[in-house]
């Protein structure tokens, strides 16, 4: 038998449990042990765990948040604490270690490996969908659903006052979810980092836009412009106030913020989570180490660790294109 631990470890994204219940059920029909180590990384250093089995996961699957807690651990960089994690690892006797998170968890990852020989194998809990080596990551199709139905609800207001609206949507550095939640929503406008160019290009378009739009005396000209964070220099109401100005109406800006971050996990999220779980499982007989599991094309794959965050991810070429249909090509 062998001794699995799991962890998860960044923001936090729904789907994240339906993973640890599919690991823990998977772990269990192998035969192997399994240990949940609590706030990411902390956990490891300060041997805070709990033993998982299949009651703990019970009625987990839609639940959002995590049950073992997320954490970002700075401290986890040192040399140091890699040697403290290892040490407790091996008291443990743990074979595999397990670790749900983003690009941050698994560069931790890759760290803790140069220091202890067990197994480390990543699953992409993100967001953002911002990990190469996997076309989603779990928790993505959920806060894209989470934005677009905040979408809608401004859009009603919108229309109601007839007024330009800037909605902030998260991604970190990355427009997977801006781009997907513009689309859905049917925003008019998107400012995403991949296909940004200048501030005052962005203010042109959206500016010549509306004036096109006021000539042709269109009836309700609600306007929404989808934002992703960390872009815009000065931020958001550096945005909102140059608008206000060069459009002559008033702009309201809305954060969306962590509210992208929970609910209960879409179909989507449970179903990769599920799939990818007990897929990451599945490699721990085949002695697979140093790599993530994601899904590509609808098949698993493994992919090594230091690929997620070293190669380019690419916005999904047919989203760009719909985009650029159904908005002009004015976008940035
Ligand atoms: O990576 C997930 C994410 O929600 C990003 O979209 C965002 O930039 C960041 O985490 C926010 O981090 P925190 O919760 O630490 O404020």
């Amino acid at each position: 038998t062998k001794n699995v631990a799991v962890l998860t470890s960044g923001g936090d994204a729904p789907g994240m449990n339906a993973c640890i219940r599919a690991i823990v059920l998977a772990c269990e029909r192998a035969g192997y042990k399994i240990f949940g180590y609590e706030h990411g990384y902390n956990g490891l250093l300060h041997q805070e765990y709990r033993l998982l089995n299949n009651k703990v996961v019970h009625n987990l699957i839609q639940r959002g948040g995590t049950l073992l807690h997320s954490a970002r651990c700075l401290e986890f960089k040192s040399e140091e604490s890699a040697r403290l994690a290892a040490a407790n690892l091996e008291k443990l006797h743990i074979d595999a270690l397990l670790v749900i998170g983003g690009d941050g968890s698994f560069r931790g990852a890759a760290h803790l490996g140069r220091f202890w020989k067990g197994q480390i194998i990543g699953l992409p809990g993100t967001i953002d969908n911002d990990i190469s080596g996997t076309d989603a990551t779990i928790g993505y199709y959920t806060a894209i659903e989470t934005a677009v139905d905040s979408i809608d609800k401004v859009r009603d207001t919108a229309d109601a006052f007839e007024r330009i609206f800037l909605v902030e949507v998260m991604g970190r550095h990355s427009g997977f979810l801006g781009l997907n939640a513009a689309l859905a929503s049917a925003s008019d406008y998107v400012i995403l980092p991949e296909l940004f160019v200048s501030e005052d290009k962005t203010v042109k378009d959206i500016v010549l836009q509306l004036n096109e739009r006021r000539e042709q005396k269109r009836k309700n000209i609600s306007y929404i412009i989808v934002l992703t964070e960390n872009l815009w220099p000065g931020g958001i109401t550096a945005l909102a106030e140059r608008l206000t100005t060069e459009t002559r109406s008033e702009v309201r800006p809305v954060i969306l913020g962590h509210v992208q971050r929970g609910g209960s996990p879409v179909s989507q999220d449970r179903l990769l989570a599920v799939k990818l779980g007990c897929y990451a499982v599945s490699l721990i007989a085949k002695g697979s180490t140093g790599v993530m599991v994601g899904e590509q094309n609808g098949e698993a794959v493994e992919v090594p660790l230091e690929a997620t965050w070293t190669q380019p991810k690419l916005l999904e070429k047919l989203s760009v294109e719909t985009l650029e249909t159904l908005m002009n090509n004015r976008y940035t």
